[in-house]
């Protein structure tokens, strides 16, 4: 049984306040704190550690492992220290929960970290990874060995109008929805997603260093051509590192914002540099044009995740 997000915190038979929020690993997806807000729903929320709840006694009611004097020794919720899962995509996590919906709350990277942090996230992924890829190791496979019989698809989708993306260095999300069809099976349509920013010379400058980009089909041959100096650049909507979905985020350290992926915590800047986490390579250009009409184009390039250089699946 798992509390509700509005059930009552007992120290020692003394309600001591209501649970507002939980805090969750990015990675195990476990509850690593409940926060308590204390008495009359006024007070300030503290970080219980999930070892201190004692007992789920109902979904309405919880009881801390502590007196009323050390509950008052919690720390404060530093609430900018975290982000929603509305803010970030984790994919499933509130069924994972089975929570009631509210606020969820996941760590945000400290970019002040070195070398340590980025160690850390790098043996923690590598052991994960290991972890996850047992099970999707036969689609994967066959994701992996698809071009091999299957040409690129090459075709054009609309995603939106460029109108929507007002302000420069800021990313922006057209939402789109593609039909896939694997063999014998009916065709499936899948939501993706790109992000688009309005690029000033300097990110221009970042992303292309002065050269167009060509993109080729499975024979070589040139498809498109990206101009170096175009206005608008769009990325694939999935992390190099693994594959998640990131979302452009406005943080401590960069109040303009940067491109952030919940899983295993990159961060990109707006020309899909990395500026920080495990991902081995920039946020993945894609080809693309915006006609008179101000109507947004892509070819639905998917590179591997996880590696250093573009290798081009799909
Ligand atoms: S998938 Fe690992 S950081 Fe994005």
């Amino acid at each position: 049984m798992q509390p509700k997000l509005t059930a009552k915190a007992l120290c020692a038979d003394k309600e001591v306040g209501k649970i507002s929020k939980v805090i969750v690993d990015p990675l195990s997806h476990e509850i690593s704190h409940v926060i308590v807000r204390e008495m009359n729903g006024q007070g300030v929320e503290r970080q219980v550690p999930i070892g201190q709840v004692q007992e789920v006694v109902s979904e309405e009611e919880i009881v801390l492992r502590c007196s009323r004097e050390e509950f008052g020794r919690f720390p404060v919720l530093e609430r900018d220290q975290y982000v929603t899962v509305k803010e970030v995509e984790i994919a499933h996590l509130e069924d994972h929960l089975h929570v009631e919906p509210g606020e969820i709350l996941v760590p945000l990277p400290r970019l002040e970290q070195g070398v340590p942090r980025r160690t850390f996230f790098t043996n923690m992924t590598h052991a994960i990874g290991t972890l996850i890829a047992l099970p999707l190791a036969f689609p994967v496979l066959k994701y992996l060995m698809k071009p091999m019989f299957k040409p690129y698809d090459n075709a054009w989708f609309s995603v939106g109008n460029v109108k929507k993306v007002s302000k420069e260095n800021i990313g922006f999300q057209f939402k789109f929805t593609r039909g896939f069809k694997e063999a014998f099976m009916p065709e499936q349509q899948i939501e993706k997603n790109i992000w688009v920013v309005k690029a000033t010379p300097a990110v221009q400058k970042a992303v292309y260093e002065g050269n167009d980009r060509k993109f080729f089909d499975d024979k070589g041959e040139v498809i498109w051509v990206n101009k170096a100096n175009s206005p608008y650049i769009g990325y694939s909507g999935k992390c190099p590192h693994l594959g998640c979905g990131y979302k452009w985020r406005k943080t401590k350290n960069f109040p303009e914002g940067v491109f952030l992926c919940p899983c295993h915590l990159s961060i990109y800047d707006e020309a899909g540099k990395v500026i920080d986490g495990p991902a081995p390579r920039p946020l993945d250009v894609l080809p693309m044009q915006v006609d008179a009409g101000g109507e947004v184009k892509i070819i639905d390039v998917e590179y591997k995740a996880g590696v250093n250089k573009q290798i081009r699946l799909l």
